[in-house]
């Protein structure tokens, strides 16, 4: 009963209740929030979970960049510095992968779009490749919230496996060997742009971006807010209500 009514207290109704959610099947679904948010870890849960494609913005231009690829290259300056990378760059790697894909139904996007410029074109490629045609809808943003003190001091515990992907923390979710991941034994990195100094920078940029872009999808009905601030679990629990309303 307290379990179900923190959950219920953590979805913001005021942006759209759930029921109108009850059988959508959106083209993609969006993790919208702060750098630190959960925006990777949800949505490589979501992804495993629902067998969802799924792509993330950053991960795959670490991995330009770590390979020193053409987009690497370009890239690299603008993320060391926690700004946002052109927008047609990025688009053109989305438009890549999606174009990519087998699977025609839900993508799972983890920090695309950062803009209202990357939203249209969103909405304007999922049209024109005919992804966004019933029976699928317009994508779904999920909003992550958090507050600042916990978002340093996730980012300031965060250890990825540039191996696999996956998302550690040294306070919140350790490996069981010292920073080693557990699955495929690899050494733990810190992400370079994790440094006190760029994370400030990143939080300042997010805060610039964040209000036309969650306005934007808030107008269109297409915005749910959740409470992020919660244990890894929690959170994955209130974003489940919102999963378990739609057809994915
Ligand atoms: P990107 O990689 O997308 O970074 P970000 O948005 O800053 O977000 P993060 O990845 O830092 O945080 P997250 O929300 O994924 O949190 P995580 O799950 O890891 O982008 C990096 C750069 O690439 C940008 O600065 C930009 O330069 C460029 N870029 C990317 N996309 C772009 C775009 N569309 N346009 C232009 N430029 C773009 O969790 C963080 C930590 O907290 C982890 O250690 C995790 O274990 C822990 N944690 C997660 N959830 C919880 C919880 N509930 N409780 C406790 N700990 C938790
Ligand atoms: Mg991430």
């Amino acid at each position: 009963m307290m379990i179900e009514s923190k959950i219920t207290h953590s979805l913001d109704h005021s942006v759209g209740t759930l029921a109108e959610l009850q059988g959508l099947r959106p083209a993609a679904i969006i993790f919208l929030g702060p750098p630190g948010a959960g925006k990777g870890t949800q949505a490589q849960q979501m992804a495993k979970q629902h067998s969802l494609p799924h792509i993330s913005t950053g991960d795959v231009f670490r991995s330009h960049v770590a390979n020193k690829t053409e987009l690497g290259l370009k890239a690299a300056e603008t993320m060391s510095r926690g700004m946002l990378v052109a927008d047609d760059l990025v688009c053109n790697m989305v438009a890549e992968y999606i174009q990519s894909l087998d699977h025609v139904g839900c993508i799972v996007l983890d920090g695309f779009p950062r803009s209202v410029t990357q939203a249209e074109w969103l909405d304007r490629f999922l049209r024109t490749t005919g992804r966004h045609e019933l029976p699928h809808t317009a994508p779904l943003a999920i909003q992550i919230n958090v507050t600042r003190d916990q978002l340093l001091r996730r980012l300031s515990g965060r250890r990825s496996c540039p191996s696999c992907g996956r998302i550690y923390n040294l306070h919140f979710h350790p490996t069981m060997t010292d920073e080693i991941c557990d699955y495929d034994g690899t050494k733990l990195q810190m992400r370079p742009d994790d440094s006190e100094d760029v994370v400030l920078e990143r939080l300042t940029v997010h805060e610039k971006n964040t209000f036309p872009l969650t306005e934007y999808y808030r107008r269109k009905g297409q915005l749910r807010e959740i409470d992020g601030n919660g244990a890894v679990d929690t959170v994955r629990t209130v974003i489940g209500r919102v999963t378990s309303m739609l057809t994915i």
